[in-house]
This record gives structure tokens, C-alpha cells and sequence, in this order.
């Protein structure tokens, strides 16, 4: 699991959760190994290799460290103040543009021009359509997500809301942060939201 997801992080540009913690003259040689190994080129900046406050923490987790279960919830509430809601009041657009997000690994890495249409890799980590062969299970399944599910305006909050900013509900969570991050425009939330939910798209159409 765990080169998939470093691999992946490399890719769509989230800051490597790597645990140092605790040693602070470690700390200083990885920083400055950093500097010296990484550069910016094109679109990919080293500034992505600067932990947010959040990823430090869950670095720290992970690490073993014992953390303030309140500092947990301080921070998972400043990601909940990330999210912003669809600016027209629609959370469904187009499931055949969505599918195409999906599928689409590309965007972020110093060879794409800055003007490439980033993807949300979405089938790295989850079945979405159960005709599709090859996806990755680092995440749930999601195949007839909105046949499952139906679409009520909580159902429609909820994933728009773990779509946008993940780290709103689990502030560790392995899932990018679309919306948040700018990986995805509105309108490809939106999309991707219409792949989940439309009863015509091959996530629920396709689903036994
Ligand atoms: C790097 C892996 C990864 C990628 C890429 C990813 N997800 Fe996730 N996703 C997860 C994990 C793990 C969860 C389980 C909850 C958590 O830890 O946040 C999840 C949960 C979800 C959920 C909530 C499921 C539920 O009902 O509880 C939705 C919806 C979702 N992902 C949609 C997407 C979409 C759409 C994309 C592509 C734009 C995507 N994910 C890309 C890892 C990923």
C-alpha cells in the first residue's frame, strides 16, 4: 500500500508524510538533504515538499507519538472551514465528463505544460464501475454509489464534501484534496459528482 500511495503523492503534489519527528538534528539534515536533492521545475514546485501543519501531525501519528486528541479536532475543523459549497446551488454536472476525470491519472508533475486539464485518478484507489477491470482498493468501493445511496441533499453534501476536502471528516485520510488543494475545478467536482449519481452513469447502471 504504502508505494502506491507515496507514488501517488508524488504525482498529484501532497507533501510526503515522512516521520522524523522528535529529533531535531534529524530533522535538520532531512531539510536541508531535501533542499539540496529537490528542485522546481515547471509546474512542480519544492514548496510542495513543505508539510502543512496537518500532515506533520498525522506524520506524527503514524510515527507512533502520542498527540492531544483535542489538536486532532482543532485541526480537522480548520479543514472543514475549506470547504465551499457548488456557487449555483447544483452538486450534479456531467457523468461522462466525470468518467473521463476519473480515469485520468495526468496533471501536477513538472513534465505536464500548466495549462494540462489535471484528472482525479479516482480509479487509483477505487472501483467505481464494475465493468472496469483494473483499479486500485486503497479506498472503498464506489460502484452504484448513487444507486446505493439515492440523493438527498445530505447524501449529495456528504461526498461533495469528501471529495473538496477529505481531511474535513478524517483529517489523515489518504484521499487528495480536490477541492481544496485546486486540483479539481468546480466544474470537474461537479462532473465527477454526475458519474456517482446519475442513473445512467456506467457506476450505477453497471452495478448488480
Ligand atoms: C489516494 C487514494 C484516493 C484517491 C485518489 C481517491 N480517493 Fe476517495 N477515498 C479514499 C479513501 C481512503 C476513502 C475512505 C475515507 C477516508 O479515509 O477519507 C475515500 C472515500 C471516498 C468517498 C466516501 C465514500 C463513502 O460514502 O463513505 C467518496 C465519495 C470518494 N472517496 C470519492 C472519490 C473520487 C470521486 C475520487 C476522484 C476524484 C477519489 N475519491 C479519489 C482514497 C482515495
Amino acid at each position: 500500500m504504502k508505494p502506491i500511495t507515496l507514488a501517488l503523492a508524488g504525482v498529484l503534489g501532497f507533501a510526503t508524510p515522512l516521520a522524523w519527528a522528535g529529533n531535531a538534528d534529524l530533522d535538520a539534515k532531512f531539510k536541508e538533504l531535501v533542499d539540496r536533492s529537490f528542485k522546481t521545475t515547471g509546474i512542480a514546485q519544492k514548496e510542495r515538499m513543505i508539510q502543512l501543519d496537518f500532515q506533520k501531525l498525522c506524520s506524527a501519528l503514524e510515527a507512533g507519538e502520542k498527540v492531544d486528541p483535542k489538536k486532532i479536532e482543532e485541526l480537522r475543523q480548520a479543514q472543514e472551514q475549506t470547504i465551499r459549497w457548488p456557487s449555483d446551488g447544483k452538486f450534479l454536472g456531467n457523468w461522462k465528463e466525470g468518467e473521463k476525470i476519473a480515469q485520468s491519472g495526468r496533471g501536477l508533475t513538472w513534465t505536464d505544460n500548466p495549462d494540462t486539464v489535471n484528472g482525479g485518478g479516482c480509479y487509483n484507489c477505487h472501483q467505481m464501475d464494475q465493468k472496469e477491470l483494473s483499479y486500485g482498493n486503497i479506498g472503498p468501493s464506489l460502484s452504484g454509489y448513487g444507486k446505493l445511496r439515492g440523493n438527498s441533499e445530505e447524501v449529495l453534501k456528504y461526498a461533495w464534501r469528501q471529495i473538496w476536502n477529505s481531511k474535513s471528516f478524517n483529517l489523515c485520510s489518504s484521499m487528495p484534496r480536490f477541492g481544496d488543494a485546486g486540483i479539481l475545478t468546480e466544474q470537474q467536482i461537479k462532473d465527477v459528482m454526475g458519474y456517482l449519481f446519475d442513473p445512467e452513469s456506467p457506476v450505477n447502471k453497471n452495478h448488480k
